[in-house]
């Protein structure tokens, strides 16, 4: 009775490991962490799928994200993306092969992942915990501009995207 609202070294110790853990998930990398994502080789990825928008690095999402993505295609936020294999079965396996869960992911591709529920297969890269935020402080009404106008325009603010570089040095946020 007398320990219902007491806060016991056990509670305490819980709580600290829980939010030392979740920070631990998601922390900013160090200075020397470049930002750059492996991507896929070759000219197919970006012009299959960089033509309507940033060609997103796959490290970003995890590999069963991918997976449905690529067989959804018919129906892609809205549109018709539908490639024919063979095209379609070579770009699944490249953007699996270098998913933020793959076997040679980088420390902050695993960040990534750890940040994605093991249930969870995300189609949006710009609603995952890790981009929520590593951009908690570009305000909304940044993202608002002619210029950039969603989330999901990374190329609008890293303009070498589509190598999947996003260094913070090459950040270049339009005016307008
Ligand atoms: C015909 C145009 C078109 C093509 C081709 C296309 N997409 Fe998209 N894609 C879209 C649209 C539209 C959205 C929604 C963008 C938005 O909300 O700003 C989108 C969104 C996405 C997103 C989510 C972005 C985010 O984080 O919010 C991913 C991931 C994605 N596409 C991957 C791909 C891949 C991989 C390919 C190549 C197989 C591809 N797309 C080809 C039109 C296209
Ligand atoms: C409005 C411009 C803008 C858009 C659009 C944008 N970002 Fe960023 N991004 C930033 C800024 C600003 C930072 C630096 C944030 C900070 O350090 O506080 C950043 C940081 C990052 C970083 C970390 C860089 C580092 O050096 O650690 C990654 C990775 C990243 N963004 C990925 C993306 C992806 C992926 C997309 C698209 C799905 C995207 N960004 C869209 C502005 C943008």
């Amino acid at each position: 009775m007398h320990n219902d609202y007491r806060i016991t070294w056990k509670h305490l110790l819980t709580l600290l490991l829980a939010v030392g853990g979740s920070t631990l998930l998601i922390t900013r990398a160090p200075a020397h962490d470049q930002a750059n994502f492996p991507m896929p080789g070759g000219k197919t990825y970006v012009d299959e799928c960089g033509s309507c928008h940033t060609a997103y690095a796959p490290g970003m999402l995890p590999a069963r994200s991918w997976r449905k993505l690529m067989a959804e295609l018919a129906d892609h936020f809205g549109e018709d993306a539908s490639l024919a294999d063979p095209r379609r079965m070579e770009i699944t396996q490249a953007l699996e092969l270098l998913a933020s869960d793959g076997s040679q992911a980088t420390v902050r591709m695993r960040r990534i992942n750890a940040a994605i529920p093991a249930n969870a297969a995300p189609q949006r890269i710009s609603e995952t915990g890790y981009f929520k935020f590593i951009h908690d402080e570009v305000r909304p009404s940044i993202w608002k501009r002619k210029q950039i106008g969603t989330l999901a325009n990374c190329i609008a603010c890293h303009p070498r995207a589509n190598d999947g570089r996003y260094g913070e040095r090459e950040i270049r946020i339009p005016q307008n």
